[in-house]
């Protein structure tokens, strides 16, 4: 099924993957909730749109959507964002301060990187999803508050649990409804339809007629691992959108680490040696289902050799 038809309802996310798939049933299932759901993804793999769409698909949207970085503030800061504080509870607070709580009434609060929260303001969020309520710092009024909570992780919190840095009670309130956004390199079929999007974007943003992408570009983008997810394409084809001349994308215009990746060609365009090994190391990992012990054997290499060829040939494999 394509979800293209019904983009704004998911904020512009993008997939046709089967992963996605079951993670836009389970938004949609989510949404009308209110529940708190933990968004687990790599850096750039769409945990904001992800939160945004929960949002946006509830009885919510009318009322704020905040997002916080637990990782950007430190603890003390961190605590009066939240929770706010009254006048003269620390130095330097001069006038009463409303905690993003109570600015959220009624709406979301997204808190990213919450692995990175300390362990005092993880207690005092705890009681907010035990009591709905919550007091200033340096306060005794007991303020309740309607506010649904998203967070979000790039690890998985139970290491953090294991470890002892993240309550394990806190742990399972948020965890209950637990999305798993997986990286780009295990859905890259999605490549395809996301240069698509970003295209129409660029087009947009920029105010100029929509541009193509060349097959080497397309054939690039696909054996390439994406530690950037999402975020790094998209900021790959704005780069190449600025740099590339009469409306076509092509390797040219992408970062030096993609163009030594492009396929060398000889003068008469037959391929190089090079060229042939790679592809045909590839054929090889693709026929055993990326088994590297078996590839080796076939290739007559060690692993290590062929460890070596798919790191200098950027070859990541989508055992999807
Ligand atoms: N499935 C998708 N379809 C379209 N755009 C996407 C998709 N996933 C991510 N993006 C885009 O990629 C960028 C990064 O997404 P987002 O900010 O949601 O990632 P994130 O997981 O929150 O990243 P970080 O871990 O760095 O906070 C955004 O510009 C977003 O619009
Ligand atoms: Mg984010």
């Amino acid at each position: 099924m394509i979800r293209e038809s019904n983009l704004l309802d998911f904020s512009g996310l993008i997939s046709k993957s089967p992963k996605m798939e079951s993670i836009f049933d389970l938004i949609d299932k989510v949404a009308a909730t209110a529940s708190t759901v933990l968004i687990i993804g790599e850096t750039g793999s769409g945990k904001e749109l992800v939160a945004r769409s929960i949002h946006t698909k509830s009885n919510r949207i009318d009322e704020p959507f905040i997002t916080i970085n637990c990782a950007a503030l430190s603890e003390t800061l961190l605590e009066s964002e939240l929770f706010g504080h009254e006048r003269g509870a620390f130095t330097g607070a001069f006038s009463r301060k409303h905690g993003l709580f109570e600015v959220a009434h009624g709406g979301t609060i997204f808190l990213d990187e919450i692995v990175e929260m300390s362990p005092m303001v993880q207690t005092k969020l705890l009681r907010v999803l035990e009591t709905r309520s919550f007091r200033r710092v340096g306060g005794t009024d007991t303020i309740k508050v309607d506010v649904r909570l998203l967070v979000a992780s790039q690890e998985d919190l139970r290491e953090a649990v294991l470890k002892g840095t993240f309550r394990n009670d806190l742990y399972y309130r948020l965890s209950t409804i637990t999305v798993m956004i997986p990286p780009l390199r295990e859905r890259k079929g999605d490549i395809p339809y996301l240069t698509d999007h970003f295209l129409d974007k660029l087009a947009e943003a920029h105010d100029k007629p929509r541009a193509t992408v060349s097959q080497d570009v397309l054939d690039i983008f696909s054996t390439y691992g994406w530690p950037g997810n999402v975020r790094e394409l998209e900021n790959v084809m704005e780069r190449a959108f600025v740099l590339s001349s009469n409306g076509v994308l092509t390797v040219d215009d992408l970062p030096a680490k993609f163009r030594t990746m492009e396929r060398v060609r000889t003068v008469d365009g037959l391929p190089s040696l090079e060229d042939v090994k790679k592809k045909h190391v590839l054929t090889v990992l693709k026929t055993v289902r990326g088994n590297k012990t078996k590839a080796a054997r076939i290739l007559g290499v060690d692993r290590k050799t062929l460890y070596r060829m798919m790191r200098n040939w950027k070859i990541e494999l989508n055992v999807e």
